[in-house]
């Protein structure tokens, strides 16, 4: 049986890096109110000119580096994200530029905050299926370019980022199960209502969201998918060392633990320090978890990820 395996996994963070305080001074909020409600303490945002693309690079070359491999060997990229440097072509097709690629299949994944888990199960299917052996996984958002900046309900939630994942074909356990969903009857919950057509901007192309139902609808789907994907591959919590959540909200994140009857040790958190940074978060925890050696070979982990669409999935594997 053939397996997809992390082999090697790499991050970046632009360099600027605002706290809640930073932020107080732009918007009528406080630190008191964004860390109590979501547990993030500070973001990093893009450069100008600083593009998806460039983030995206930048992770996957020290996800490459990680794997000790080179461009060449990639035979697949997928990458995760809803702010693409252009409307087409896909973001995928330009880090594949960058990086000097050339002839592989690259496309991107919408899943907005889901977007890291779909990819992650998309090219798990490739390297199954033997349509591909050495994927580059990507998620990276820059979402200061989507949020009003005047809108204090949304702008503090965010931050900018990207994590890599280069996944191999492998005789050894290595992404064990996939399950993913989605349901457009929730679009309306979280999304940006524009597009371009006709010359120009339609809509308002600012992030729109209503937190609340966001919270509870977040916190019952991946309570359900986690269980789902251990019920279908013959697991319990118990076997669990990690979860890699998605990176929202230290509540929602808490939620889904004590679901599970993990405790908060058993679980990577980077919320504080990234806020939520869309399809990057999880490989930025991941990544955060294995290069300061709290994850180890052998052990399991349970990613876990819900955005817009709504749409939201769970992914368990051996690292
Ligand atoms: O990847 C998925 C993406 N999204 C999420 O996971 C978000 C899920 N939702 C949440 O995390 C929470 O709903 C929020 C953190 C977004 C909001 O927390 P909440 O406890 O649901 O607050 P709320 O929206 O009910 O607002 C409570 C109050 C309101 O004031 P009034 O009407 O009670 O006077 C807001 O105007 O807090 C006010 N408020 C703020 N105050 C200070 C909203 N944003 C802020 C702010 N600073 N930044």
């Amino acid at each position: 049986m053939t397996y997809a395996k992390i082999l090697g996994t790499g991050s970046y963070l632009p360099a600027n890096r605002v706290s809640n305080d930073d932020l107080a001074q732009r918007v009528d909020t406080s630190d008191e109110w964004i860390s109590s409600r979501t547990g993030i303490k500070a973001r990093h945002l893009a450069a100008d000119g600083e593009k998806t693309s460039d983030l995206a690079v930048s992770a996957a070359r020290r996800a490459l580096e990680a794997a000790n491999l080179v461009p060449a060997d990639i035979d697949l990229i997928v990458v995760a994200t809803a702010t693409p440097d252009m409307q087409f072509p896909s973001t995928a097709t330009i880090v594949q530029q960058k990086l000097g690629i050339s002839g592989c299949p690259a496309f991107d994944v919408q899943a907005v905050c889901a977007g890291f888990v779909y990819a992650l199960a998309t090219a798990d299917a490739y390297i199954r299926s033997g349509m591909a052996t050495t994927a580059l996984v990507i998620g990276a958002d820059t979402f200061s370019r989507i949020l009003d900046w005047n809108d204090r309900r949304t702008c503090v939630l965010f931050g900018d980022g990207a994590g890599a994942v280069v996944l191999g074909a492998s005789a050894q356990k290595g992404i064990i199960l996939s399950r993913l969903h989605s349901d457009g009857n929730y679009l309306d919950l979280l999304k940006i209502p524009a597009q371009i057509a006709d010359g120009a901007v339609c809509g308002t192309p600012y992030l729109q969201m209503d937190g609340q139902a966001v919270f509870k609808f977040a916190v019952k789907q991946l309570a359900a998918v986690a269980d789902e994907v251990l019920h279908a591959a013959g697991y319990t919590a118990e076997q669990i060392d990690w979860i890699v959540p998605h990176q929202a909200n230290e509540r929602i994140i808490a939620a889904t633990a004590k679901h599970l009857g993990i405790g908060m040790e058993k679980v990577i958190l980077t919320v504080a320090e990234h806020a939520n940074t869309s399809a990057a978060s999880i490989p930025l925890a991941l990544d955060a978890g294995i290069r300061d050696g709290r994850i180890r070979c052998g052990q399991t982990l349970l990613f876990e990820g819900i955005g817009g669409g709504f749409a939201w999935g769970a992914v368990l594997a051996e690292y």
